[in-house]
């Protein structure tokens, strides 16, 4: 027999966030296995993202110019993940009549129940489920809608760098396409075992980007993205209902955040302390109430199914003491997720492991 070469293609990828671009190197085998080579992370530029849209090519490129030089990027093969506010996502039921073009019908629901100008709008759609309601058949359709404008402000950084563009996508896209492979959790000290609740199903299960400027909510069911929403508040709400509170500069403020995050210490509380508390909790609890108004709204209006565990993703998921007040609030298990944790995934020793779970969404768009 004859083994052909291991043939590997690299890409790099690219996560615009509001505090954060992170840079990946992968290269992608032919099982679709993915080796990170190197890794950057740089610091968006002030005001550089509005409305979702890239409004300063220029300085975000050469953010990433330095980065990509530090880390030595030889590939051309770009992909970009676009920053989540100003994507649009839906669920609709259609008629399900053989035969005819779908791509048309899914046109035409979305130009009757959502207000926006078709034209302008990339629109993408995927069929979840075929179902019976009141006797006739149905196709339950997942779709997003973003601006064509938006689109090609990301497309625009890719080739200002001298890449070739291979695919814009939506941070949805890339935290599913993560999440559809096997996580692996050490069940010893899952939360079952500390708090012995009863069993849900977890076939249902929901993944949160906490941000800076966003915490996106994505629900899969049997790993497949069923609902996703951007809610507009971040950790760095914190940071600003510190400063509000303390009379502190910002950066001091997520110094300060980081160093307490929500664990109290169980005697000599200072005041500071009580009141650096009080912040995080007064935006972790809002934020908390949104989700929840998201696992409702799921459940109710998008025929979905009850959240049996929650994965926590992002730099604001670091928050310390913010798993256990998750699970305290929606009384299921929530994993922290690392990239060490995912099946196919190999990563170049000597990387700061620290950093990685940075990661999740720029890897994501590689699979
Ligand atoms: N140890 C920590 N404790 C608490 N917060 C942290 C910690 N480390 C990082 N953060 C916060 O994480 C945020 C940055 O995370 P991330 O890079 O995921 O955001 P982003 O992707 O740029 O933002 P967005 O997704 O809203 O566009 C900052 O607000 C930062 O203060
Ligand atoms: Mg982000």
């Amino acid at each position: 027999m004859v083994t052909l070469p291991f043939i590997k293609n690299s890409l790099i990828s690219i996560d615009i966030g509001f505090r954060n671009i992170k840079i990946v190197e992968v290269e992608v085998g032919k099982n679709n296995e993915i080796f990170i080579k190197n890794f950057g992370i740089a610091s968006t530029p002030k005001g550089s993202i509005k409305n979702g849209a890239i409004k300063d090519v220029k300085s975000v490129t050469n953010e990433i110019k330095k980065v990509m030089n530090e880390i030595n990027v030889k590939t051309k093969n770009a992909k970009i993940v676009m920053s989540g506010t100003n994507i649009i996502s839906r669920i609709f039921l259609i008629d399900h009549i053989p035969g005819q073009d779908l791509s048309v019908a899914v046109r035409n629901t979305i130009s009757q129940n959502m207000p926006i100008d078709m034209d302008a709008h990339q629109i993408d759609y995927k069929v979840l489920q075929e179902l019976k309601e009141n006797g006739s058949s149905k196709l339950k359709v997942f779709v997003t809608a973003v601006l064509k404008s938006i689109i090609q402000s990301y497309i625009d950084i890719l080739i200002e760098l001298g890449l070739k563009p291979i695919s814009v996508d939506i941070p949805a896209n890339s935290t599913a396409k993560f999440f559809n492979r096997d996580i692996m959790v050490n069940e010893n000290e899952t939360w079952f075992k500390k708090k012995k609740y009863s069993k849900l199903s977890q076939n249902t299960f929901a993944v949160i980007d906490f941000g800076s400027e966003t915490t996106i909510v994505n629900i899969l069911r049997d790993r497949v993205l069923e609902f996703n929403k951007v809610i507009l508040r971040g950790s760095s709400n914190i940071d600003e209902a510190i400063a509000a509170k303390l009379y502190k500069k910002l950066d001091e403020s997520e110094r300060l955040k980081k160093i307490h995050g929500m664990e109290l210490p169980e005697t000599n509380v200072s005041e500071e302390q009580e009141i650096i508390y009080q912040c995080i909790k007064g935006v972790i609890d809002d934020i908390a109430k949104q989700i929840y108004q998201c696992f409702e709204f799921y459940e109710k209006r998008c025929y979905g199914d009850k959240v049996g565990k929650i994965y926590i993703i992002g730099g604001g998921s670091l928050l310390k003491g913010l798993r256990d007040y998750l699970e305290d609030v929606f009384t299921v298990p929530v994993y922290p997720v690392s990239l060490l944790s995912i099946e196919g995934i190999e990563i170049n020793q000597g990387l700061d492991s620290e950093r990685l779970n940075y990661l999740i969404n720029s890897v994501g768009i590689t699979l």
